[in-house]
């Protein structure tokens, strides 16, 4: 899947991008592997964010810390404004990090707490600029203040700050290496709410004056409405549909993928009638060892089964779940869908054997 880019503005192209973990003896023949990605492509445009949403477990995180080169990809190719980011030399790799940075979940865990905010906002410059010491120190001092906060807490240890304070200052450190594409992998959930948009309202305005270019990975899917340029959805280690947000959301009247109808049905983001008719999907999210066969959401998918009712039984198949029978299309278990764009826009792919 590659986004339609009318303006050949991308900065970042992923095709088919597979990470798999051995688990229990290896990739040799009696070891099990997770696929925690399996087959992920998509596209981001200069200055432009892409939230990434999906039920935990379904390998958001992967996918930011594989294009990060923190752990080692499978298979696929990614390409980062014009240089492919799984081949490149360990000096070119230290090039292409000072421009892709990250920002993590728990800021407390992301810095250490041995290190005061001087020190820990000053590693990037050490790394990636030649500067004086008064030269990073200024440049310290420049960038606590972007981020909101007091350059005079230099010297003060983690600890010391509260939770959103403690998210500007891993945004500061993310900044000091002047990237151009910043992952942030739920940048804000473990923030109170009334900080949340204090911390989404920074990073929006950072990317506006810098022109940063977001993969914005999140549970909440209102967050995504407020934040995200366009959405892609994962299931099992894939995208299972992207498109601009209105659309992904529900908010545009196409046919969403029926995983993301059921997402979208169980948070209340600005649809008519959104919340009010919840759509509960039986059983739990399979194991990514062990995932089903033909189209991974088939055992949970409810329009599989609606479709079913009106198939001979030749076209159909019986699937145990919740210890209930039900009968679902016969092509969802042995067909696995790619993703592809609609007939009505090809901006908007979904991976649907029967709304494709
Ligand atoms: N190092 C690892 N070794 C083995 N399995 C792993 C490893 N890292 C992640 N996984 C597994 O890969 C799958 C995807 O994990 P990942 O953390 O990417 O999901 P996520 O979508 O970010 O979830 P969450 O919303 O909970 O953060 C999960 O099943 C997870 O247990
Ligand atoms: S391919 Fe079949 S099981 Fe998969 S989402 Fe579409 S209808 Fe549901
Ligand atoms: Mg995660």
């Amino acid at each position: 899947m590659i986004m339609i880019d009318t303006t050949n503005n991308l900065l970042l192209t992923v095709s088919d991008l597979k990470t798999h973990f051995p688990v229990g003896g290896g990739f040799l023949r009696h070891g099990k592997v997770v696929k925690a990605v399996d087959g992920v492509s998509f596209s981001l445009q200069r200055g432009r964010t892409l939230g990434l949403v999906g039920e935990s477990g379904s390998g958001k995180t992967t996918v930011g810390r594989t294009l990060l080169r923190l752990i080692p990809a499978t298979a696929g190719q990614a390409q980062f404004d014009g240089q492919d980011i799984f081949s490149l030399s360990s000096r070119k790799l230290k090039k292409l990090r000072r421009r892709m940075q990250m920002i993590f979940q728990d800021p407390a865990g992301s810095l250490n707490p041995r290190m005061t905010v001087g020190g820990i906002v000053a590693e990037p410059l050490k790394v990636h600029f030649s500067l004086s010491r008064s030269e990073r120190r200024d440049r310290v001092a420049e960038l606590l203040q972007r981020v909101g906060l007091a350059p005079e807490y230099v010297n003060r240890y983690p600890h010391e700050f509260s939770g959103g304070q403690r998210q500007r200052i891993g945004i500061a450190r993310a900044l000091a290496s002047q990237p151009d594409f910043i992952v942030c992998d739920e940048p804000v959930s473990a923030l109170d709410v009334s900080i949340q948009a204090q911390i989404l309202n920074l990073l929006s305005d950072l990317q506006e004056e810098l022109g940063l270019s977001y993969l914005f990975i999140a549970h909440n899917l209102a967050v995504v409405e407020h934040f995200a340029d366009d959405v892609a959805v994962m299931y099992l280690g894939k995208i299972v549909e992207v498109a601009g947000k209105e659309i992904v959301l529900g908010q545009s009247g196409r046919l969403q993928h029926p995983y993301t109808e059921a997402l979208v049905s169980a948070v209340p983001v600005a649809q008519p009638g959104a919340g009010k008719n919840r759509i509960r999907l039986p059983g739990e999210v399979p194991s990514p060892i062990n995932p089903p066969t033909g189209c991974p959401f088939h055992p949970r998918c409810p329009l599989t089964r609606q479709k079913a009712e009106g198939m001979s039984a030749a076209e159909t198949s019986e699937i145990r779940i919740e210890g209930k029978t039900h009968r679902v299309v016969k092509r969802c278990t042995c067909e696995i869908p790619t993703l592809k764009p609609t007939t009505k826009d090809p901006t908007h792919q979904h991976a649907c054997l029967l709304r494709q």
